[in-house]
């Protein structure tokens, strides 16, 4: 999630390794750091903020060395500040890591490690590698190479990794797994960096590190490259073509398509380590110490607002549906001026991406104030929000940049599944069978996800026909409904065409009068309890010759034969089909935009993290 730079040559490290970091800060992050070997010590900086925090910091010290590290984190393992930033020295001050990812099993391994007499400065996984890498090292008197590669065979999770060591100055270490990693080879001299932006200035040839490789840069020897289970390997050099502003969005052409083909990777790095197939468990750690509370509560108040009001309605379906808890979804706005009431065993979930929402922070006050117990749903950690509450989870998305959310409210959903199948299993309201299946499920949506975004020529093609539409409806029935909402909000958003979300029934109540044959209306009418009700709604568009989109469970028939066109879905439980459904919907409104000639990743008159009331 973060970003890596480090340089090994003959330059200086830190000028090289500070404007690598810049380069990579365009995805927001929160503290960052550098290490510098000069002439074997190492010198640490490390500062909350950005890095031009850490640039002033850093003037009043000596940063000479020709072998340095830097980190730009963005924080899932303790708040964000000078102590928790990166890079992390071992026990012994002999070593620095930078690390990009989670470390999984980190809270077991620091456990072993504290019994064995270690020490931790800081509250993140990054340091357990680090003192584990160290432990091997010491204990097996074998190389960093040789320390490193092995601690890797006992770390679950992802990472990206890059050490270097006190005592030698001609040798870095790099190592990654599910997160990129980037080396670019210059004359006598090495960089590497989370993605080629940093280093694209200096040379065109690079090696990009496969899953389970690591690779040991050495100023005499070169760059050597073996996997974690020890087999050699020869470095693929590959020629970069691609310009600086690509890189920065990792080849695709805007934010928003970049965070939309991300969202298999962040739903799964938001289940990760809370859902354990094995043992059929769901375990949000954040909320552990308020779990009698949550699961006795006698009405849940979700407060929110745009998309992270729609992934509570999501949320309303889910618990009533699995934890028979009732829910009410509550506009922050509203709720805080609205006197609301609160009673006794009442909790209150607040969701915000930045966990910095005006609206929903003041709700919360107040909701505080009248003695509620508050779970917080935020993905930017060490937030307001997720500060103020009493418990809660972090969605663990990575940084969004594109304004109009998408891979923040799948998250969510995700939060919300897992905090509805963790109430319900307690309260025993959810069959165990239908339980161990929507557990299976939900771990298979990350590869749905990863199906449906190969639709995207489809959706490409689809959007060109209505482009120029200007008025657009959505329709959906039960926990679809959200899903309709979502999409009339992200069309509007970021293409300025008018578009309304309906419960599909309600159309008859009103929005029908405005179909006629221009109108496009995208339907969620996947194989679900309400299928044939949906089926009922379309034959009505149908009748006034409404253009009908319709986003159908694969292998379905009856819908394909009257909508003017399907984008097919795979099948799963009724109650997941939102964390799929919404991905045909995100795709449509982005190329439509596109084509419209829109700015989607900074839509006119809308901001990431609404500070204002
Ligand atoms: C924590 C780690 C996680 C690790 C797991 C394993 C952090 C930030 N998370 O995750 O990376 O894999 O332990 O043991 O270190 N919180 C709020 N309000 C919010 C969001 C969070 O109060 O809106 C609090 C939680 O109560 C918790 C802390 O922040 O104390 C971390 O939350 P979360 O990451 O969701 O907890 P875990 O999933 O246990
Ligand atoms: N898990 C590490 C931390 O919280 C690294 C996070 C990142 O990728 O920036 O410090
Ligand atoms: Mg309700």
């Amino acid at each position: 999630m973060c970003g890596i730079v480090a340089y090994i040559g003959e330059q200086e490290a830190f000028p090289i390794v500070l404007k690598g970091l810049k380069r990579l800060e365009y995805r927001g992050y929160d503290s960052s750091g550098i290490a510098v070997n000069n002439n074997l010590n190492l010198n640490l900086l490390k500062k909350q903020g950005k890095v031009a925090e850490l640039e002033k910091y850093a003037e009043e010290f000596d940063t000479s060395g020709t072998v340095g590290i830097g980190h730009t984190r963005w924080a899932t393992h303790g708040a964000p500040n000078d102590v928790n930033a990166h890079p992390h020295l071992s026990g012994n001050g002999k070593f620095a890591l930078v690390h990009n990812g989670i470390i999984e099993n980190y809270a077991i391994l620091k456990k072993e490690l504290i019994s064995r007499g270690h020490e931790f400065k800081s509250e993140t996984d990054t340091e357990v590698l680090m003192h584990l890498i160290e432990e091997i090292i010491e204990k097996q008197n074998v190389s960093l190479l040789e320390g490193v590669r092995q601690a890797l065979n006992e770390v679950h999770g992802a990472y990206a990794i890059v050490i270097i060591s006190k005592e030698n100055n001609q040798e870095l270490i790099a190592a990654r797994k599910s997160s990129p990693l980037v080396v670019g080879i210059g004359k006598d001299e090495f960089f590497v960096a989370s993605d080629a932006t940093p280093i694209v200035e200096y040379t065109k040839n690079v090696v990009y590190l496969e899953d389970g490789e690591i690779a040991c840069i050495s100023l005499d020897s070169g760059l050597k490259i073996k996997t974690i289970s020890n087999v050699e390997k020869t470095p693929y050099i590959q020629e970069l073509e691609l310009q600086l502003e690509a890189l920065e969005k990792g080849g695709y052409e805007h934010f928003m398509l970049k965070e939309i083909f991300e969202q298999p990777r962040s739903i799964m790095d938001c289940m990760r380590g809370r859902l354990n197939l094995k043992n059929s468990s769901v375990a949000l750690g954040g909320i552990k110490d308020y779990e009698e509370k949550i699961v006795n509560a006698k009405r849940l108040i979700i407060v929110a607002c745009g998309t992270s009001w729609h992934a509570g309605i999501v949320g309303e379906y889910l618990l009533e549906e699995l934890a028979r808890i009732p829910v009410e979804v509550e506009y922050a706005s509203e709720f805080r001026y609205r006197n609301p009431i609160i009673n006794e065993g009442d909790v209150v979930i607040c969701i915000s991406q930045s966990g910095e929402t005006a609206d929903t922070l003041a709700a919360i006050s107040l909701a505080k104030e009248r003695g509620a117990t508050i779970l917080g749903i935020c993905n930017v950690v060490g937030s307001s929000i997720s500060r103020l509450t009493d418990c809660g989870s972090y969605t663990h998305a990575g940084p969004e940049i594109g304004v109009a959310s998408t891979k923040a409210f799948t998250a969510q959903v995700t939060v919300l599944t897992l905090l509805a199948l963790m109430i319900g299993k307690k309260k025993g309201t959810i069959p165990s069978n239908r339980f161990n299946r929507i557990l299976f499920e939900l771990n298979s949506i990350p590869e749905k996800v990863e199906e449906v975004l190969k639709s995207d020529k489809q959706i490409n093609f689809i959007s060109d026909i209505y482009k120029d539409a200007s008025n657009a409806l959505y329709l959906g029935r039960g926990i679809n409904f959200p899903v309709a909402l979502e999409g009339a909000l992200k069309l509007k958003e970021i293409s300025y065409i008018h578009a309304e979300g309906y419960p599909a029934a309600e159309m008859k109540h009103g929005p029908i009068a405005l179909i006629d044959e221009e109108m496009p209306i995208f339907v969620i009418a996947t194989k679900d309890a309400s299928y044939e009700k949906v089926v009922s709604n379309i034959q009505e568009v149908k009748a006034r010759k409404g253009k009908v989109i319709a986003i159908v469970t694969k292998g379905d028939t009856e819908v394909k034969a009257i909508a003017d066109h399907v984008i097919e879905i795979p099948h799963t439980d009724d109650v997941l089909v939102p964390l799929i459904a919404t991905i045909p919907m995100q795709l449509l409104s982005y190329h439509i935009a596109v084509m419209r000639g829109c700015n989607v990743d900074q839509p006119r008159n809308l901001a990431k993290s609404v500070t204002v009331e």
